[in-house]
């Protein structure tokens, strides 16, 4: 781990280092090279910190688990700012500060932020290194915990800073913990800043700042803040998408290959959609990985749209993660990965809600407390996650690096909605898509820092993600698709409708192959539809039922449309639009005032199969 700085000949870069060290005077300043050698000091040094506890080297080889501070599980969305010049640039969905008093603010906080502490310079790659639709990040950051979860996410280190040359662009992306050590002071295990908290973007900066937590999407400014928040806004600018999206292949029996973008809201399924495993019936039909959470997407040459993961791991919800659930992640995480908020034994094995049926004796929870069973408390954060390196997933796909990227067919847009959306619908045309995905809805989780349950409208995923005005977005989709020859076909699912009991009316996971064969083979133009009044949707007789008891009555409640219901649910799109009335799409009225017209004419309860109601 020697420390190369002085090979370093990117003017831009090194006078941005210097100023940082210069403002947040921590004790050293160490460059990664990305090695494997400094995974493995960072790591040891974390052990020794108690940062990490290391796991039993035979069941879980190279492997960690890591206890936050109770205040920082989740991603803050309340003190997540997009800091354009211009406050309307932002949009009514974010929160706003004027740049110049927000970076004059932020200069204060970061002063000495690092006292104490090692400011690491981590220059990474989003995108398979060399592929044309790749860009690059340098972090700075004085959490060990960083570095080595930006060694699984990312493609870092000294091959980065040789791409780079003399003046290659790059994001700057400044992250503290806010905790700085006076000499002598003992350091936290998670060291974080309880009360302050700041996750700043400046789009036209192309620059980061993240203050006080130490949490995934906070703090690995990779992820959400660059690919997502600061990317959406270079992909509008540009001609491009980055999407809140999975990618994944199907491979049918004759060995054709369809690729798709899902995106679900956090926590709504995407690692496990991303990786599924067909049911044995569904002979020959098989799924590869491409991306579980980000897509970057380009319209090529070829008039086909190219899909690239920017990550390089996955950042995973473990709990539900179990070998029926999904076991490509399950083989995923099995070795080389960072366990945090999960439960740990006493003799080095993890578990979490929904591993298996038993929970272990002798363990430790995630607020390192012994676990209690009849304490009610979960032994795992509903949060927890697993960080694990993309290519030890079974299921990877042989292109899942290839720079150009693969084609994408079709979108898929779905939330976690316990009544009134059906189990799958495809929409009648581009605009219709874009309006459908716009108004997605779903049931808060765990996976950001507030309620959890209440439906709120998540357009296409990105409430949370999107880096400018979510109406410029929503025409961005719009004028994306007029530039396409040949759009691809879009989709909602919800595999989350329950009965009145409460119980999900639709098996999920691998099961959930039959609604994607209807999807593939519907972009792929081989199967007819039923008009409903909301979209085109399968006749019992299109989906694939080999090996699953499902009824036609049970498939006919899981596909319902309720008009009540449904007006209700387009009184809850009013609801958005009035936010963003000044910019939004003139075709939204329409589109909603012609669904309105369809379930005027539809009957209280529309069926696929009405005779049999
Ligand atoms: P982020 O990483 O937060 O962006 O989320 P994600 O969309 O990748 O979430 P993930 O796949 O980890 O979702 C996990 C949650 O979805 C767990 O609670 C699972 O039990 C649930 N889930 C996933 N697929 C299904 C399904 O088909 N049916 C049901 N009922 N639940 C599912
Ligand atoms: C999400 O919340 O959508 C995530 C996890 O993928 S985090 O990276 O923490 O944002
Ligand atoms: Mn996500």
């Amino acid at each position: 781990m020697k420390d190369y700085q002085s090979g370093i000949r990117h003017e831009d870069l090194l006078k941005y280092v210097r100023e940082m060290e210069a403002l947040c005077t921590p004790q050293q300043v160490h460059w990664c090279d990305g090695s494997s050698e400094e995974y493995r000091m960072i790591c040891e040094d974390l052990v020794q910190k108690g940062t990490f506890i290391r796991l039993d080297p035979e069941k879980w080889p190279n492997c960690f688990a890591s206890f936050s501070d109770p205040s920082d599980v989740a991603r803050v969305e309340d003190k997540t700012y997009i800091c354009s010049r211009r406050k309307e640039d932002a949009g009514p969905t974010n929160n706003w500060v004027d740049p110049k008093e927000m970076k004059a603010h932020l200069k204060e906080i970061f002063r000495g932020s690092m006292k104490g502490r090692t400011m690491y310079v981590i220059p990474f790659c989003m995108g398979p290194i060399g592929s044309p639709l790749s860009k690059i990040g340098v972090q700075i950051t004085d959490s060990e915990y960083v570095v080595v979860n930006m060694h699984i996410m990312t493609r870092m280190g000294t091959a980065i800073i040789d791409l780079m040359g003399t003046d290659g662009e790059y994001i700057k992306c400044l992250h503290s913990v806010g905790a700085p050590l006076e000499p002598g002071q003992p350091d936290s295990k998670w060291p974080c800043n309880p009360q302050v908290k700041y996750i700043v973007h400046y789009p036209e900066d192309r620059a980061i700042a993240s203050y006080g937590s130490g949490y995934g999407g906070n703090a690995l400014l990779g992820k959400k803040c660059f690919a997502l928040r600061i990317a959406s806004v270079m992909a509008e600018e540009e001609g491009w998408l980055a999407e809140h999206m999975l990618i994944l292949g199907v491979e049918d029996p004759k060995g054709e290959k369809t690729y798709v973008g899902a995106a679900f809201p956090s926590a709504c399924g995407k690692t496990n959609f991303a990786m599924l495993i067909p049911p044995k019936e569904m002979d020959g039909w098989k799924v590869t990985t491409i991306g579980d959470d980000i897509a970057w997407i380009k319209p090529g040459k070829d008039g086909k749209l190219h899909a690239i993961n920017p990550e390089y791991g996955y950042f995973g919800v473990a709990p539900g993660t179990n070998m029926k659930t999904n076991p490509n992640a399950m083989k995923a995480l099995s070795r080389n990965a960072i366990f945090t908020n999960v439960g740990v034994t006493d003799d080095g094995d993890i578990w979490w809600e929904g591993m298996s049926k038993e929970v272990p004796a002798n363990i430790t929870n995630w607020q390192g407390l012994r676990h209690d069973p009849t304490s009610g408390k979960p032994v795992a954060h509903p949060n927890a996650r697993f960080t694990a390196p993309a290519s030890q997933c079974p299921s990877i796909d042989p292109q899942w690096e290839k720079p150009e990227g693969v084609p994408i067919s079709a979108f898929i847009f779905g939330g976690r909605r316990s009544t009134t959306i059906p189990l799958v619908y495809e929409a009648f045309n581009w605009n219709y898509g874009v309006y459908m995905a716009s108004t997605m809805g779903s049931e808060t989780t765990a996976a950001a820092f507030g309620e959890i349950g209440k439906v709120r409208r998540d357009p296409f995923a990105m409430l949370p993600f999107c880096g400018y005005h979510m109406a410029d977005y929503f025409n961005h989709w719009l004028q994306f698709g007029r530039n396409l020859t040949r759009a691809p076909r879009i989709f909602g699912v919800n595999w989350f409708r329950k009965d009145e009991q409460g119980n999900f009316l639709w098996p999920g996971f691998g099961d959930n192959m039959r609604v994607l064969k209807w999807i593939i083979e519907r972009s792929r133009g081989k199967v007819t539809a039923i008009e409903s009044p909301i979209g085109w949707m399968p006749k019992y007789e299109d989906i694939d039922w080999t090996g699953l008891n499902f009824p036609r009555d049970a498939y006919d409640r899981i596909m319902e449309v309720d008009r009540e219901a449904w007006k209700t649910e387009i009184m809850a799109h009013e609801e958005l639009f009035a936010r963003m009335y000044d910019k939004l799409p003139k075709e939204y009225f329409f589109m909603r005032e012609l669904l309105l017209s369809s379930l005027w004419r539809s009957p209280e309860h529309w069926y696929l199969e009405p005779e049999t109601h």
